[in-house]
């Protein structure tokens, strides 16, 4: 019989990165397909409630325990009035919707927004539009938005119902300005000046809101990392974060390489890394600047579907990848990736939550269900909370067509000290062999296992339908603790949650 492959992971609670910003687990809702219309928004369904939100939705979003919700775009925004979407619905207009070709009826904007993110216990991350528009749009619609009263715009919200104001923190300054697709497409100069004197603007009628630039559409982009060099060259002082966005895609059917793609967005992060401290060294400043992933998941599926869709239509079935198990691996070694790097990055939002690219599907007047990227997203989130621990891994390690040395054996571990629980997320990435993964844990003493979740399945490719849930995950791991040593056998393409508690 072969023997199996071994790996080793040393953990200890004084070996801290960061305290985790549960904001990571962040996910987004653009103005696209049917992401709002025939997804959280529905109000002829029968389960919609008095607002017209699918309340079967909102639970399936309330069990991802989602923290925070960018909005309205995406590429949407660069040619988005928010002016369309407040006010008496009846008098709102509507628009041909340019980044997706679609009719945009604003029956649900900004308010309504706001008040759907209550529901699901969320934050909104707000976008605002550097495309078409610039500082004046921008500082209007803050102070629609935060302003408490008596002005202009601010009592304007009252009239249309909203007392309070909204108080939203997080600005994002545009969407993907590099990106020649983009409305309003600019270079990374005209970006960032525009960037710097609307952040500007925006903290004189609001100090407290934290803004995120825009970095680089992807990590292939010809201009990265000099876009984010520019951008903040001119924005440094003005802003929190810089955005970075990337989707993947098993396009070559090369499932150990597409596997290994958690080193990539590695790989990118570090580069963002140190784009950001270059930035800080030549300008002598003492500020740290954070990175918010406010886009990311696997995109390609619905590549070819989507070039079959009639333009100017109200929410086609646009960019609805139906995930297989192999999709939800790659969400794990993601998450897992953020995990490692959460001393810089404080934000990411899987793109995006419902129908379009996302772990909730709907019916149009029918039923909800969970794709298999629903799990390990879930896991990080309910389990995830905490301080990112640094493992030690010795792993052994394979070769693909991108990349080298890459370990069988992903792993991030998490420890909540309030709540003395150890949750460790392991992924094996070998596709046909099981691996024993040895765990030093002696620095928890008096902790014991609870549990050993599983994602599994023979076929790399299966997938859940609105019928049947084959990929889900089940709670019968063979992880073991004997004197601080965890055992476990993690079956080959698998997804492990570890979890160790004192109680
Ligand atoms: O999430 C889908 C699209 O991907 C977004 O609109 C855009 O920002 C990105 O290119």
């Amino acid at each position: 019989m072969n023997q199996l492959k071994k790996a080793k992971m040393v953990v200890d609670k004084e070996f801290k990165i960061a305290e985790i910003d549960s904001r990571i687990y962040g996910s987004f809702i653009e103005h696209l397909g049917r992401a709002v219309y025939g997804g959280i928004y529905e109000p002829d369904h029968q389960n919609a409630d008095e607002h017209g939100f699918r309340k079967d939705v909102i639970d399936l979003v309330k069990d991802l325990q989602v923290p925070i919700v960018r909005y309205p775009g995406g590429n949407m925004v660069s040619a988005y009035d928010w002016e369309d979407g407040v006010g008496p619905k009846e008098e709102r207009p509507r628009r041909l919707e340019l980044a997706w070709r679609t009719i945009e009826p604003n029956d649900v904007g900004t308010n309504e927004f706001v008040d759907w993110a209550k529901k699901v216990n969320s934050e909104v991350m707000m976008a605002i539009n550097l495309g078409t528009r610039g500082i004046d749009a921008a500082r209007n619609f803050i102070e629609y938005c935060n302003h408490p009263g008596g002005t202009y715009w601010s009592d304007l919200r009252k009239e249309h119902g909203y007392e309070q104001p909204h108080n939203i923190k997080t600005w994002c300054l545009g969407n993907e300005m590099d990106g020649p697709w983009q409305v309003g497409h600019k270079t990374a100069d005209e970006y960032g000046r525009l960037a710097q004197e609307t952040a500007k603007a925006m903290r004189l009628v609001d100090p407290s809101i934290e803004l995120v630039a825009c970095g680089s559409s992807n990590s292939k982009m010809p201009t990265f990392p000099q876009w984010e060099a520019t951008t903040l060259e001119h924005t440094y002082d003005e802003v929190d974060f810089i955005s970075l966005h990337q989707y993947f895609g098993n396009r070559d059917n090369d499932s150990e390489n597409y596997l290994a793609n958690g080193l990539e967005m590695d790989h990118f992060i570090k580069t963002v890394i140190a784009t950001c401290d270059y930035i800080k060294a030549k300008k002598r400043s003492k500020k740290q600047m954070y990175l918010s992933f406010d886009e990311w998941n696997v995109w390609y599926h619905s590549n070819q579907a989507d070039k079959q869709i009639d333009p100017w239509t109200i929410a086609p079935p646009q960019l609805e990848d139906h995930y297989n198990f192999e999709d939800a691996l790659l969400v794990g070694s993601i998450l897992i990736t953020f995990l490692k790097n959460a001393d810089r990055i404080k934000m990411a939002c899987m793109a995006q939550l419902v129908n379009v690219i996302a772990p909730i599907m709907t019916e149009n007047e029918g039923r909800s269900w969970k794709q298999t990227i629903y799990y390990p997203y879930m896991h990080a989130s309910v389990f995830g909370r905490g301080v990112s621990l640094k493992p030690a891994i010795s792993s052994p390690v394979y070769d693909t067509k991108d990349f080298t040395d890459v370990p069988y054996v992903d792993s991030a571990v998490v420890y909540n000290e309030e709540q003395e629980e150890v949750t460790i997320f392991a992924l094996n990435r070998h596709v046909h062999e099981s691996l024993e993964f040895s765990i030093d844990v002696r620095s928890f003493e008096g902790y014991h296992l609870d549990e050993h979740i599983v994602l599994e399945h023979d076929d790399l490719k299966a997938v859940n339908t609105v019928d049947e849930q084959v990929v889900k995950p089940h709670h019968n791991g063979n992880a073991k603790l004997d004197n601080g040593i965890i055992q476990a056998v993690l079956s080959n393409a698998s997804w492990n949650v570890i979890r160790l508690s004192k109680r």
